[in-house]
């Protein structure tokens, strides 16, 4: 399977990159990840070219990494700028790779293509995550399943009723169509509206917690936005029936999905508010309710899926699909065309040469 490769993808949040070493496999590639002296993000490849030791399992001395096997040290290009042994000669070919690395949205965003393409605007513009008006609840999972699964399922609509029934499964939801729209800067949106029912039971109780008790039905909207290779932003929120959307409670949710392999997908999530941003124990209801619908509903399903997939290509499965997959079809449509772009234009952009330098 081939991955998109001149795209951003999601490292680490920020707040986990720190002066220690932190490893992390992406598109197959084991990535070393810190930060220099000056605060500034680093990612070089994590095997040593020497005899291939893990490098994160090394340390940083005078802001080079040292290999905890003979002690050669590479600096932040991927240099190798120190050799403790014999004359101290640098080894020909002691290079790691390099890859470009960018802090924004709270995230450390890294670049697995060719160099000379990085193109910042192509970091999503999830504003929320950074503005302060909004409180956000984050983490990081690890799902056994290929990333697309997750792209599909964070746009599809009709799993809530089946998978979520406790949680976000809401009668009104599931009787509507899904709705897609295309803006003109390329996000493809799947949307639902359910009018003058009851609402799932998560906003039922957000809204208990954090307004008076209410009578009568509510509305619903139910609306994922995905930007390539990877990326969905939900909005999700209620309002008493009939009333405009500003008096409702909103959540905007950010799902930011980076391929570990073709089987296994490192999922940042963050769930964004601006009501009730100093309660702790909503933050601690959140996270709660969020990790158990992730880990322990959608993440069984997709790995389900996974195995029953196996190797095989989506549409090689010819897969009967429902109204509700009208954006994941087009999302699907939309990054193969990417994909099958990308390699048509340069075929080898394909993971590069371990010891090659690229940045
Ligand atoms: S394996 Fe790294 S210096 Fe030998
Ligand atoms: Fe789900």
């Amino acid at each position: 399977m081939v991955f998109l490769r001149n795209a951003w993808y999601v490292a680490a949040w920020s707040d986990e990159v720190s002066d220690n070493l932190l490893t992390r496999k992406i598109l197959n590639e084991q990535v070393l990840l810190y930060r220099n002296a000056y605060g500034d993000l680093v990612a070089t490849g994590n095997t040593c070219p020497h005899r291939f030791a893990p490098l994160h399992l090394g340390k940083l001395v005078d802001g080079a990494v040292e290999c905890p096997y003979h002690g050669l040290r590479f600096n932040g290009e991927g240099r190798c700028v120190f050799n403790p042994d014999g004359d101290g000669r640098i080894p020909a070919g002691a290079r790691l790779r390099s890859y470009p690395i960018t802090e924004r949205l709270g995230a450390a965003w890294i670049w697995m293509g060719d160099p000379a393409r990085v193109d910042l605007s192509m970091i999503p513009d999830f504003e929320f995550l950074d503005d302060p008006d909004y409180r956000t609840v984050k983490g990081v999972l690890h799902v056994r399943a290929n990333y697309r699964y997750i792209n599909d399922n964070l746009m599809d609509e009709a799993h809530l009723h089946m998978v979520h029934h406790d949680s976000l499964a809401c009668d009104m939801v599931r009787r509507a169509k899904t709705e897609l729209v295309k803006d003109p800067d390329g996000t493809i949106w799947a949307n639902r509206y359910g009018t003058d029912g009851a609402p799932p039971n998560i906003f039922d109780m957000m809204w208990r917690m954090t307004r008076d008790d209410y009578e009568g039905t509510m509305d619903h909207w139910v609306e994922g936005g995905w930007n390539a290779p990877s990326f969905v932003r939900n909005n999700t929120g209620v309002v008493l029936h009939g009333r405009p959307r500003e008096e409702g409670l909103e959540t905007k949710n950010a799902h930011l999905l980076t391929p570990e392999t073709e089987t296994t997908t490192h999922y940042f999530w963050a769930i964004c508010r601006n009501f009730e941003t100093g309660n702790d124990a909503l933050d601690d209801g959140i996270r709660t309710g969020t990790e158990y619908a992730f880990v322990h509903e959608d993440e069984v399903m997709l790995h389900a899926v996974q195995e029953a997939m196996g190797e095989r290509e989506f549409w090689s499965m010819k897969p009967a699909l429902l109204q509700a997959d009208v954006g994941a079809v087009e999302l699907r449509r939309t990054l193969d065309r990417m994909i099958a772009a990308e390699q048509a234009e340069h075929p080898a952009a394909t993971p590069a040469p371990r010891a090659e330098a690229v940045g």
